[in-house]
Formats: structure tokens, C-alpha cells, sequence
């Protein structure tokens, strides 16, 4: 079965007798993992009622432009956002002529004028309307500007007639639009991702910690999804919104970041270690403040040891392919090769935090990627960037040794 494991895909329906496929293609697009929400011409309504797609889709049906109720729940300019796809399905001869023309006097054409999403349309007319030189012209101008086709398909139509203007069948028509995706060589996978730092307590109101972001991590598990991956992502206190649709497990001390982190290895493809984990946290955590005591300067903290989240993973007799980070102020390359043979990792990222601009909280990163195929410099660009490449290179990876 095509995947649209993670994808959005808002469904236009329009007038015409194909419009009862719609049932149907609501049904096939979620088994195959997309979620759906279906806007509807007031044509289509002739031809299948708003209750039934509803029903369907899990979602209401949007139909009004100007309807305040949706707007208020979610209007066309979110609708147009919240689309990884539009697929117009069926696109009668009248919506192809005035989306060709730019016309926003509906929903659906809005939408479709609105979304930064790529649209699909599915034709669906009688031969005769399908063949006229209008639509044909129609037709090649909204292919020029990128707008993707599914069929029409040959053969005997409603009217009697036989010839071209059929709409794909429905499972076809799933296949076409799982095609659009790059769903990545991480579809169907579970990718496991630790990012952030962590705090270690020192009494209820001071903590040890580190100045990482979570930017890195964050990334990963945005570019992992991207890639059509399942994503939990453990994470130390940031100030960033989790990407949609991955399970975050916040955590604050490395000993939480641990019992997570073991807790979903199990399920796990890939495990990526991005967090910045405190290597040590103080032997005990005082029950309340410590206070300060006269003539006495300084303070002695003893601290203990954390257990290495990644190299435990990676010690698991069911291990998934565990990659981690390395970061490190000198003699990057050795300590991230010494890093990666200690803790048994298939791969390492080594960074240099000590330059400036990247590492630690910047909006870029620069990398080597260490593994059994070798050194991959990776130079400065944004880490969101930098992610797709670590996805790429991963699933490069994953895919050579479980071949
Ligand atoms: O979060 P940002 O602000 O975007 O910054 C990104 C980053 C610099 C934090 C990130 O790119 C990075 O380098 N993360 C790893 C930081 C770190 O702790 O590196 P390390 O060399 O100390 O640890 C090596 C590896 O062991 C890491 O994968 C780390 O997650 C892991 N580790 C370390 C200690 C521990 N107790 N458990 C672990 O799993």
C-alpha cells in the first residue's frame, strides 16, 4: 500500500457524477496513512451530501468562503497552510477553467490561489468537454505552472459516451498522490531523537546545565518526519515549539532522559542522540535552599556519574542503528572517532563548539559524519538544512546494512 504516512491532504470536491468517488478516496487516502479534510463546491453538494464526507473524514466540511463559523474554526488561509497536498478530486472542466484563470470567487479556488502546497487535480468530464480546445488549453497552462495531473482515464462514461475524461480509479489516484511525496527512505520507520540539554538539581532552586538549545535535535526530528518517519522526541527544557505530529516526552534531569530514552529503544529504527546531557549531576540534592554561611567562601559540590543514554542504547542486544553527537573544542576528529568506538555507535556527528556561529544555540551547523563508509564534511549551513542531509545520510546508512 502507497504511503502518506504523516501527510495532510485537503481533498476539493466538485459538480460532477464522479463526485461519489469522493466516499471512497476519503477512505483509501487514511488507510494509507494521510489525514484528510475535505472542501466541497456548492456543485459537489448536488451530487454527495457534506454529512456523508463528514462523517467520512473525521472533519467538517468546509464549503463557505465567507461562512464566519469557518473561518473562525479554521478559514481558508489555514486551510491553505495546513495542506501538504490539494488534490481536486473530481476537477470538473469548470474549476479547471477558473483556477487557469486565478479566480478566488470560492473556497476552493481561494485555497488553491492561497496554498504554498503542491495541487493535484483528478479530471472528471464527458469526452466531448474533455477533448474541447478550452479545456485542452486550460489544461496545459495550469500543467505549465506546475499543477500536477492525475489521468483523466479512457472508457465508457455515465452519458453513454466512451473516451477520455473517466476519472482515475480511486486507488490510483492514491498511488498518484503518495508518488508527489518524497516520503523518504525513512517511511514506515520509527526514529527515536534526544535533544536539548538537561538539568541536574542542586536544591529546589539551582540546577547544573548547558547552553543547548534543542535547535539541533528539533531539526532532526522535523527533517526525520519529512522523510516519513514515525518520530519520539525526548526532550531536555527549550523554548521551541515541538514540530506537528511527533510524540514529545519531556524530560528535565538525564536520569528522566534515560528511563525515556530505554523506554522507546525497543520500538526504535534509528536512535539519534542530539541532546547535550549533563555527564555528571551533585551526589544529593539538598530538600531545600542552601544558605550561605558567614565567612565561608566557597561551596564543594560532589558530583556523581549520569548513565550514558547512547551508549546503553547502543549496548542493547536489540539495538537500532544509534547515531550520536560529538562535541567537542579540539582534536574534533579524534575525540568524535574515540567517542564513536567507546560507545559503540553506527555513526557520530562531530562538531566544533567552539566556533562561533555554530554548535550551541546558533541557527547553524557545520559536521563531519563518521561511519563505517568513511568521513562526510558537511560544511555551515542552517541546521535545518543540516538535518535533511543527517536524514539522507542515515537512511543511507540504514538502508546499506540492513540490506
Ligand atoms: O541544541 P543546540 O543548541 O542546537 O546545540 C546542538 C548541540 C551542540 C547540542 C549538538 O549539535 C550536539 O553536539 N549534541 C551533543 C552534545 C553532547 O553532549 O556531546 P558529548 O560529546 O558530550 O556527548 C557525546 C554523545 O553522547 C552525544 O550524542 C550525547 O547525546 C551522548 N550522551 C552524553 C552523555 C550522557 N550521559 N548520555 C549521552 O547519551
Amino acid at each position: 500500500m502507497s504511503s502518506l504516512f504523516n501527510k495532510r491532504i485537503l481533498l476539493g470536491v466538485t459538480g460532477g457524477i464522479a463526485a461519489y468517488k469522493s466516499a471512497e478516496l476519503i477512505r483509501r487516502l487514511q488507510d494509507a496513512g494521510a489525514q484528510v479534510r475535505v472542501v466541497m463546491t456548492p456543485a459537489a453538494q448536488e451530487f454527495i451530501t457534506p454529512l456523508t464526507l463528514q462523517a467520512l473524514s473525521g472533519h467538517p466540511v468546509h464549503a463557505d468562503l465567507l461562512d464566519p463559523a469557518a473561518e473562525a474554526a479554521m478559514g481558508h488561509i489555514e486551510l491553505a497552510r495546513w495542506a501538504d497536498l490539494v488534490l481536486v478530486a473530481p476537477a470538473s472542466a469548470d474549476v479547471i477553467a477558473r483556477l487557469t484563470q486565478g479566480q478566488g470567487d470560492d473556497l476552493l479556488t481561494t485555497i488553491c490561489l492561497a496554498t504554498a502546497a503542491p495541487i493535484a487535480l483528478a479530471p472528471a468530464m464527458n469526452q466531448g468537454m474533455w477533448r474541447n480546445q478550452a479545456t485542452q488549453d486550460n489544461i496545459a497552462t495550469l500543467a505549465g505552472r506546475g499543477v500536477h495531473l492525475f489521468g483523466p482515464a479512457e472508457g465508457s462514461q455515465a452519458c453513454g459516451d466512451v473516451g477520455p475524461g473517466r476519472m482515475l480509479e480511486v486507488q490510483d489516484l492514491v498511488a498518484a498522490a503518495a508518488g508527489l511525496f518524497d516520503t523518504g527512505a525513512l517511511a514506515g520507520k520509527t526514529v527515536v531523537i534526544t535533544a536539548g540539554p538537561t538539568r541536574e538539581a542542586i536544591d529546589p532552586v539551582r540546577y547544573l546545565s548547558n547552553h543547548s538549545s534543542g535547535k539541533m535535535g528539533y531539526a532532526l526530528a522535523q527533517a526525520a518526519l519529512e522523510a516519513g518517519a514515525k518520530v519520539i522526541l525526548i526532550s531536555g527544557p527549550v523554548a521551541l515549539p515541538a514540530p506537528e505530529r511527533v510524540t514529545l516526552i519531556p524530560v528535565t534531569s538525564a536520569q528522566e532522559m534515560y528511563d525515556a530514552a530505554l523506554a522507546c529503544a525497543s520500538s526504535a529504527d534509528v536512535f539519534i542522540a542530539a541532546a547535550a546531557v549533563a555527564d555528571y549531576r551533585p551526589a544529593s540534592v539538598a530538600e531545600h535552599k542552601l544558605k550561605k554561611t558567614a565567612g565561608i567562601d566557597t561551596l564543594t559540590l560532589t558530583l556523581v556519574k549520569n548513565p550514558d543514554i547512547v551508549a546503553s542504547v547502543a549496548a542493547l542486544p536489540e539495538r537500532p542503528c544509534v547515531v550520536g553527537f560529538a562535541a567537542e573544542s579540539e582534536l574534533l576528529l579524534a575525540h568524535a572517532r574515540a567517542k564513536r568506538e567507546h560507545k559503540r555507535l553506527d555513526a557520530i556527528v562531530a562538531n566544533d563548539i567552539s566556533t562561533e556561529g555554530i554548535g550551541f544555540n546558533s541557527d547553524d551547523n557545520a559536521v563531519i559524519f563518521i561511519s563505517d563508509a568513511g568521513e562526510e564534511y558537511l560544511a555551515q549551513r542552517s541546521k535545518s538544512q543540516l538535518a535533511r542531509d543527517l536524514i539522507g545520510l542515515i537512511a543511507q546508512h540504514l538502508m546499506t546494512t540492513t540490506a
